[in-house]
């Protein structure tokens, strides 16, 4: 095999394997729809577009039609015209806000790493990077949500210029009305809306501006299926000098090339959202809470069966008694079933990326490849197979996935063969 042919394999065995083989059950990820992937491909990809209310190069008439047609599609969800999509992805919109908010040395408040806090918000990272330092939110185990009443006394007593919401490992909405209802209305409330960003789009978890919030921030490519990408939102009456900030913060702060082939494909996404996202949403976290109480039944330590187990895309597994959670995310990749190992709230720092207490499992993609309710009992079933039966099921995986090769919730495409042909090897 030369060189170019190792190259064309290894992308034919990941389209083939991961795309239809496997259960992918990673709750940060998604596929885009058949028409979103085919207008990613286009001559955007080589151009550049360095711009605020001026493009600073030639030849990007379409490239800020583009940018303003995305926006005013998030604008007619949100109602706010303040909407910045150039960040590349979620981590670097958060910079952005923190960058345009905070000084070095500042002090805000987030959630703690091992209660799902993303690491962009503390000091192993952007925080990190931009001199920040945070504060942890009080958090209840039991619950898996925020203490409120905790928290709101800590944020009386720091006094932090920004708060910030919305977690990595997110079962239940956050308590952003309960919060800004009792602090210095000058705090701004951020919400880090990564995972939920789909969920919410789809008005089925919760509604930061109408609760309080400030800012959103999100990528663009977890619940919220389209191009790996980040946003900004804010509500329309931020105001102007923060706006501005962000957008300057943006760039020349931060992006130069801001990957404009991502725009065509956030569009369509975004239309397919407008329309198909409120049943999508909801199917998402029926199927969530249909595996977790199948997996309960199986005998798996699922959290919160007092609560429903998740107003979520995620299910979290406490498998200590099982070996870890590195062990079994291995065991069921080796089943061709892909999760993620995640830390739970008694884990330190340090076994985040140890052998952690729990796994993540998220069910928004394989909701996009059409399961229902039953197809989650089918893999609650798969899941006690091989982890307390300690059966191989790669086998029963690849077949079970043979049903579930076209992407719902979304507009159709012509030749839908060809499609899946190009993806399985037609170059
Ligand atoms: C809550 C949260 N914020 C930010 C990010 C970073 O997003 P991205 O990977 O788009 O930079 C993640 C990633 O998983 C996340 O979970």
């Amino acid at each position: 095999m030369n060189d170019i042919e190792r190259i064309l394999s290894i992308v034919r065995n990941q389209n083939k394997w991961r795309r239809f083989e496997c259960l992918n059950l990673v709750a940060s990820e998604n596929v885009m729809s058949p028409l979103a992937e085919r207008v990613y491909l286009s001559d955007f990809m080589s151009r550049y577009n360095e711009h605020n209310a001026e493009s600073h190069y030639q030849g990007t008439k379409y490239a800020m039609e583009i940018e303003r047609v995305v926006k005013e599609l998030f604008s007619r969800r949100f109602g706010t015209s303040k909407v910045e999509i150039r960040p590349l992805s979620g981590g670097i919109a958060n910079l952005i806000v923190y960058r345009s908010i905070l000084k070095p040395g500042d002090t805000f408040i987030s959630p703690k790493l091992t209660a799902g806090g993303h690491v962009s918000s503390t000091r192993y990272g952007v925080a990190g990077v931009l001199s920040l330092s945070e504060v942890p939110m009080f958090f209840d185990h039991e619950e898996m949500t925020i203490d409120v009443d905790k928290t709101i006394e800590l944020i009386n007593n720091v006094k932090p210029k920004l708060i910030m919401f919305g977690r990595s490992v997110i079962l239940f909405p956050e308590p952003i009305k309960e919060i800004r209802e009792a602090i210095d209305p000058k705090i701004k409330i951020i919400y880090d809306a990564a995972h939920v960003f789909g969920l919410i789009w789809g008005r089925k978890f919760q509604d930061p501006f109408a609760e309080g919030a400030d800012i959103v921030t999100t990528s663009t490519h977890k619940t919220f299926p389209g191009p790996q990408g980040g946003a900004i939102i804010a509500r329309d009456d931020l105001d102007d000098k923060t706006w501005r900030k962000i957008e300057f913060t943006t760039f020349p702060g931060v992006v130069y090339n801001h990957h404009i082939h991502r725009f065509p494909a956030l569009g369509i996404t975004a239309l397919e959202m407008l329309e198909f996202g409120e049943k999508y949403a909801e199917q998402v976290i029926r199927n969530a809470r249909t595996l977790a109480e199948t997996l309960f039944d199986y005998g798996f330590n699922v959290l919160c069966p007092h609560k429903e187990f998740t107003a979520s895309h995620q299910v979290l597994l406490d498998v200590r008694e099982l070996g870890g959670g590195r062990k079994i995310a291995e065991k069921l990749e080796e089943n061709n079933i892909i999760v993620t190992k995640i830390a739970l709230p008694w884990d330190s720092d340090k076994d985040a990326t140890g052998n952690p207490s729990g796994i993540r499992i998220g069910v928004q993609e394989m909701t996009r490849w059409g399961m229902k309710e039953e197809e989650m009992k089918y893999i609650g079933e798969l899941f006690h197979e091989a982890l307390n039966e300690n059966k191989s099921v790669r086998d029963k995986v690849i077949e079970f996935r043979k049903d579930f090769r076209e992407i719902k919730y979304c507009f159709e495409v012509e030749k839908y063969e060809d499609y899946l042909d190009g993806l399985l090897g037609g170059f």
